[in-house]
């Protein structure tokens, strides 16, 4: 196996009083997918703030390639190679695929005070960019506000990986998404994976994580309830923990007790 690209061991995370993150642990390797899943408020979006260098940890150890870091800005983690998509995207929606590409690290041409954006060589590297990972996009002068949601989770993706990114962050890139469309957007994760980037997938549903993850971490109020390799454990295993476990058999019986559901 390759060395992890990223490493947490028994990190933590308070804000005031709240435990947001009680000593987790986890690897992100190079052409692997890391999920992180839990319900809300178990305390993924700070795990992975605390990745893309947008909070910092309190307690426990952060590596990068095998070294201990402690980032200070998002620039920091930008700088190492990772790279985080947020479910927002920070897209424009009246702006251009091929300008949101670059939004301002356009290719230039010419010099001095005549320096300007090379148009036809943003668009074609756009272009190209969108169909390595196999997006075939009509016309990269149109708005992004046009495109689907999970065309735009690509454009998102196919950025990152063009900038040189070696680990993704993915925020819930599923969860506002149809069935067909979280579809084709967990194609460009497992692309993202065999191009050799690292990817770390956050989502509540584990029918999204099993079928592209290599590992998953499972956070319930700030605290791990393990991380377990794909082969030891099942989708089936593993969508009884998210909803609940023990929990959900509890209530199940209570309400067979009061007559609520079927005994059968
Ligand atoms: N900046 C903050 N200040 C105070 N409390 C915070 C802050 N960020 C997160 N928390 C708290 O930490 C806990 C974990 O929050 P977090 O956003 O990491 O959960 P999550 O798993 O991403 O949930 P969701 O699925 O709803 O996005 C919550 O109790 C939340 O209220
Ligand atoms: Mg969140």
């Amino acid at each position: 196996m390759t060395a992890g690209l990223i490493e947490v061991r028994d990190v933590g995370k308070t804000f005031g009083s709240v435990i947001a993150l009680r000593e987790v642990s986890t690897v992100v390797n190079a052409g692997q997918v890391t999920c992180v899943l839990g319900d809300n408020g178990a305390g993924k979006s700070t795990l992975i703030k605390i990745l893309a260098g947008a909070h910092q940890h309190d307690t426990g150890e952060f590596l990068v390639d095998g070294a201990p870091v402690r980032f200070n800005s998002p620039r920091d983690a930008l700088e190492r190679g990772i790279a985080t998509v947020y479910q927002d995207l920070a897209v424009v929606p009246l702006m251009s695929v091929w300008r949101n590409f670059f939004l301002g690290s356009e290719p230039k041409v010419g010099w001095g005070p005549f320096t300007m954006v090379d148009r036809r060589k943003a668009k074609e590297l756009t272009r190209a960019s969108l169909a390595e990972l196999g997006i075939d996009l009509r016309d990269v002068e149109q708005p992004v506000g046009t495109l689907s949601g999970g065309e735009r989770q690509c454009v998102a993706i196919a950025r990152a990986v063009h900038f040189g990114a070696r680990v993704l962050i993915l925020d819930e890139p599923t969860a506002a998404l149809g069935v067909k469309q979280a579809g084709v957007v967990l194609r460009y994760v497992a692309q993202a994976r065999d191009r050799g980037l690292g990817v770390v997938l956050i989502t509540h549903n584990p029918h999204h994580a099993y079928p592209v993850g290599d590992r998953f971490l499972l956070l319930k109020r700030g605290r791990s309830l393990g991380c377990f390799d794909k082969a030891d454990i099942t989708l089936a295993e593993l969508t009884r923990q998210m909803a609940g476990g023990a929990e959900l058999e509890a209530l199940e019986h209570e309400l067979r007790a009061v007559g609520a559901v079927d005994g059968g």
